[in-house]
This record gives C-alpha cells, structure tokens and sequence, in this order.
C-alpha cells in the first residue's frame, strides 16, 4: 500500500479544470500509471457514475433546457454528488487503494458560487452535502478558457456559456489553489498532452507512493 497511508481508506484524487483542458486523457493515463505500479482503482465522474446522477447530468447539460433556474442547477449538481457518494463512492474508499473522480464539490464551488455569482449559499451547501468527504488531493488542469474552448465540437448548456464565464472558472481555480495550497495543485494544461501527463504521475508519486 503507498507509502503514506496509515488510513483506512483509499486516497481520493479529483481532477479539474476549464472545459477543454484534458481532463479524460490525463485520467486515463494516470489510470494506467496507478494500475501499473499494482494499485486497484476506481474512477468516477461528476456529475454521473449512478443511475440516476447520469440521469441528473442530461438534464444539466442539455441545450433545451435553457429555462434552469441557477439554484435549480446548484441542487441538481449537489443530488448527484450526494447519490454518488452514497450509493459508490463510500464503498469504493474501502476497497480500492485509489478513487480519482473527474470533477467534484471544487467545481461547483468555482461554476456556481465563482462564476454564477451564488457565492455563499454555495460554500454553505458544498459543505453540508459532500457528507464530510474530501478529495486528498485535486489536481486543477489549467488553460487559458478560449483555448480550452476551442477544442470542443459541439457545446453543451454549460459549454455554451459566454467567454466571461469561463474566464472567471480559471480565476475561481486559482483562487482555489491560494486558498488550500496543500490540497489544491495546479498544473500547465498548456505543454503537451505526454508533458502535462508526466507532470501529474510525478505530482501523484510525490504525494502519495
Ligand atoms: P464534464 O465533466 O464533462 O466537463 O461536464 C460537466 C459539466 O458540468 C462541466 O461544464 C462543468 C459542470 N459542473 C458544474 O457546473 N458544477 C459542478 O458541480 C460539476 C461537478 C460540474
């Protein structure tokens, strides 16, 4: 087991960033760095990974639904952060070495209270409906927002956001890393993908193995 683990549990790594930044490649490949060195590992998204929280994420990325109400989106991104922890990801922490998920409460915290202006009505219910579950360690993949957006093809209702917003994700993901520098790491999403993926395996053996 790594190194630092006098834990019961398994070590959970969130991975963030603008839309666009890399965030599935670099999963992938830290997937296959854990594994390799002989660690079991499960990997989430958010929101998703249950039944009903890929249900939660149609709702909250389809175009059509363009008549959401901003605390509608906060709850609905919250209910399936709850469904996830309860129906998998408490578990998972007891039976695997690592759980990394593809976004977490760092999101909503920098999409709905940063960018959508909610402010503290979000840390307030970030706090109360993670269900004291904390990421060890949350890798923020940065790029600058229109480069980022610029890679995708087709928008969802977030992507689909003007510039402005996802310039102020970038800032509230700095903020972040100021805030809880031990937990919070940034890294270059700018170099190349074998770069940025080198970066986060030495990041993850630095902190964990
Ligand atoms: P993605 O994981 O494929 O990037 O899609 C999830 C989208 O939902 C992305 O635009 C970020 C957004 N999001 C929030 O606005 N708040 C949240 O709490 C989470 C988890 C995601």
């Amino acid at each position: 087991m790594a190194k630092k683990n006098i834990k019961l549990r398994g070590f959970f790594i969130t991975i963030e960033g603008l839309e666009g930044s890399g965030k599935s490649s670099v999963i992938k490949s830290l997937t296959k760095f854990i594994k390799d060195k002989g660690f079991s590992l499960k990997v989430h998204r958010e929101p998703g990974s249950t039944r009903i929280g890929e249900k939660i994420r149609k709702i909250l990325l389809d175009n059509k639904n363009n008549e959401l109400s901003v605390h509608t989106e906060l709850l609905l991104y919250l209910a399936a952060r709850t469904q996830l922890i309860e129906e998998k990801l408490k578990e998972d922490f007891f039976i695997n070495d690592f759980v990394i998920c593809d976004r977490f409460f760092d999101s909503t915290l920098v999409y709905q209270g940063f960018a959508l202006g909610l402010g503290e009505i979000v840390n307030k219910s970030v706090q109360m409906f993670s269900l004291g579950v904390t990421p060890d360690l949350t890798i923020v993949l940065d790029t600058p927002a229109r480069k980022g957006l610029s890679r995708l093809k087709n928008k969802d209702r977030i992507e689909s956001r003007p510039l402005q917003f996802h310039n102020k994700l970038r800032k509230g993901y700095l903020y972040l890393a100021k805030e809880y520098p031990e937990r919070v790491k940034i890294i270059n999403a700018r170099n190349s993908l074998d770069k940025v993926c080198q970066n986060v395996h030495k990041l993850v053996e630095k902190t964990f193995l």
